[in-house]
């Protein structure tokens, strides 16, 4: 396994591979990463004969008051999870390599950004794309793999994909969680203990959620209650959004049929975590 800082190398590598026929699968990460990262290399590895792992904090998707400086790094745990799991190149830049002096071109995504953690988190969704965008420019990767925990994130690339005639196949994973529930984050590490048992309750949230629809309830705003009287019943969790949106356009909706994702951000302590849950008819 190769660990490589520049684009030039990143290109090379890629060219070699391609000239002996392999086809290549990228794994956008921001590093400290964890099973939920390692499920996508997983099924990279499954999918292509090549796999690209970039680990790089981006500083253009945090906001001006957001955790970009205290962001969890450790390449070292990050290099060695990806050895383990076949993973051929790690792309590591510096800031300057991605974004050098007079740097001035943006991707936004406009309506699908407006909603839930775009609306939330300003510019978030146009730095994620940005940053998207560059590393399948640098890569060219065949297929690219996203996790569902961040779903908003997911649907939004793989609507820049098609907005803009992009030539890689984009995945979805499912969510991976702790034994007891909590979606596995990078962000888990801000957690005290306390707040560690109190970060249960997104999962709670979710369970309960699923298990309604499930049960046949179609009203957007009973759910939200349900949901919501979960989440308030934990004295640490404050709530930044629980929503009932279309899958595919992230738009709110009354009633649920087809295609719903419900979402939520809760800060627990300082620490804001999301969670979600997709459920199709
Ligand atoms: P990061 O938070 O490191 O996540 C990298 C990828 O891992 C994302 O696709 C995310 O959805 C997935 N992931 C994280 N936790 C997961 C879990 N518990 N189960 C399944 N997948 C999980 O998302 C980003 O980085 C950045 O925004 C990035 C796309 C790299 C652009 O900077």
């Amino acid at each position: 396994m190769r660990i490589v800082s520049s684009i030039a190398e990143v290109k090379d590598a890629v060219a070699q591979w391609r000239t002996s026929g392999h086809t290549v699968a990228l794994v956008p990460t921001m590093g400290y990463l964890h099973a939920g990262h390692e499920s996508l290399m997983d099924a990279a590895r499954a999918a292509c004969g090549k796999v690209v792992v970039s680990v790089f904090v981006n500083p253009i998707q945090f906001g001006p008051n957001e955790d970009y400086d205290s962001y969890p790094r450790d390449l070292d745990h990050d290099a060695a999870i990806c050895e383990t799991h076949g993973v051929d190149l790690i792309f590591h830049p510096e800031v300057q390599e991605m974004y050098p002096e007079g740097f001035a071109t943006y991707v936004s995504a406009d309506a699908l950004a407006e909603t839930l953690c775009g609306a939330s988190r300003p510019g978030h969704f146009r730095g994620v794309c940005t940053v998207v965008n560059k590393l399948f420019n640098i890569v060219q990767p065949n297929m690219a793999f996203f996790g569902q925990k961040d779903a908003q994130q997911l649907a939004i690339i793989k609507r820049m994909v098609r907005d803009l005639n992009m030539n890689v196949q984009v995945v979805g994973c499912p969510i991976v969680r702790e034994e007891d529930g909590l979606a596995k984050s990078s962000r888990n590490t801000y957690l005290s203990t306390e707040e560690r048992q109190a970060a249960l309750v997104l999962s709670r949230a979710v369970k309960k959620g699923y298990a309604a629809v499930e049960a046949g309830e179609r009203n957007a705003a009973k759910l939200k209650q349900l949901m919501s009287d979960v989440l308030s019943a934990e004295p640490l969790a404050r709530i930044d959004y629980l929503e009932v949106v279309d899958g595919l356009t992230m738009q709110p909706i009354d009633t649920i049929n087809e295609s719903v994702l419900v979402a939520m951000a809760v800060y627990i302590g300082n620490t804001r975590l999301i969670d979600n849950f997709i459920f199709e008819e």
